[in-house]
């Protein structure tokens, strides 16, 4: 069996972070989204994967290299556009052969692992299995009709009127019976060749298509709101760990992981938080439910909630929360008079202000 991890696609939902990085490469808890996605791989006993690139291959490539710090074996699959999750199968179709595979979308998060899902699927075979979880707004996804027997009848995109309140995760088992679809079908409205079209071919030809059901946490990480909570999530599991140095006057509480070379001086951390190699943080309040990485600066500022990505800096800010600050980024007040907002806002930036 291998796996098929997608990384490619162009993360509008998460502009202006996208316009210069991959969104699979976002840390949670300091960690890149997509490397958990490798470990859960890894962890159900696949090796070989073939992660999908688009244009941010170069960067995802030098991020996960071979794959061996995993123990996987990794082949890159340049797709030419990101034209659909159906369209990265016609994409792998060589790489994939006539071998089961386990598809997995790069930014999606899943506690609990792909493990018992992959096992299941090993044991009965079916054409497909796919991962469905109960949401609120299953208008917001694809959503899938079962049968009695769990057997899945009908898959619809975005529906106004939704069959179930199960809602298609990220993870999808295919046999290669899939390939067959994925030629069958054309692009949607939305000119993209979708995977849910894939498997009701493959459900209107008379094919087994199965679901497994998890009660777990499953998060899609492709927009703001969501990424901060899986790593809330992600954070709530951290262990206390102080490897830099914190002077005296700072008050250190609950599980803090301060990771070599950080200095925190004259400040208050309230855990969970973890604050990334060489960070320097004075004279500030880290509140839970933050993640900063390496090489920032902190001083005299008040942050929770949020994530801080490398070698950017707040200098005299109260207070931000909720926020997800990219890398190089400087946050700084604005001379007293005029009592004005001073903004240097890259494309498709979001700023709230509290006024
Ligand atoms: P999506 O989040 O559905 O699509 P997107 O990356 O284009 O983002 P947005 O909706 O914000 O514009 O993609 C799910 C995952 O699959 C993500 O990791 C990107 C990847 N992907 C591909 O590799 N190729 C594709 O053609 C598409 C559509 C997505």
């Amino acid at each position: 069996m291998k796996a098929l991890l997608l990384s490619g696609g162009s993360g509008t939902r998460l502009r202006p972070i996208t316009h210069t990085s991959a969104k699979q490469l976002v840390p949670v808890a300091n960690k890149p989204v997509l490397f958990y996605g490798l470990e859960a791989i890894a962890e159900s006993g696949v090796t070989e994967v073939g992660i999908i690139v688009g244009d941010t291959a170069e960067e995802i490539r030098q991020a996960v290299g071979d794959g061996s710090a995993f123990g996987l074996h990794v082949t890159y699959l340049p797709q030419e556009a990101p034209l659909g999750l159906a369209h990265a199968v016609l994409t792998a179709r060589e790489f994939l052969g006539d071998d089961d595979f386990v598809m997995y979308l790069g930014d999606n998060f899943i506690v609990g692992g792909i493990t018992a899902l992959v096992d299941a699927f090993r044991a009965e075979r079916p054409d497909a299995r796919i991962l469905l979880t109960k949401v609120p707004n299953p208008t917001a996804f694809g959503v899938a009709e079962l049968d009695p027997a769990g057997r899945v009848i009908g898959l619809e995109e975005k529906p106004a009127r939704p069959k179930s309140e199960l809602a298609l995760v990220g993870v999808y088992l295919f046999t290669p019976a899939v390939h067959e679809a994925v030629r069958a079908i054309q692009p949607s409205a939305r000119g993209e060749l979708e995977i849910t079209d894939a498997i009701q071919w493959l459900i209107d030809t008379g094919r087994d298509v199965r679901s497994t059901t998890i009660s777990g946490y499953w998060k899609d990480t492709g927009n703001v709101t969501d990424m901060l909570e899986v790593n809330r999530s992600v954070l709530e599991t951290l262990e206390r760990r102080i490897d830099g140095t914190v002077d005296d006057d700072s008050e250190i509480i609950g599980r803090v992981r301060i990771e070599p070379g950080a200095k925190v001086t004259g400040s208050r951390i309230v855990g969970p938080v973890v604050v990334g190699a060489d960070t320097v943080i004075t004279d500030s309040y880290v509140g839970p439910f933050t993640s900063i990485a390496g090489d920032c600066r902190i001083e005299d500022s008040e942050i929770e909630y949020s994530i801080m990505l490398r070698d950017s800096s707040m200098s005299g800010v109260r207070r931000v929360e909720a926020s997800l600050i990219g890398r190089n980024v400087e946050v700084t007040p604005a001379p007293r008079k005029p009592a004005a907002h001073r903004f240097v806002l890259g494309d498709h930036s979001k700023v709230q202000i509290a006024s």
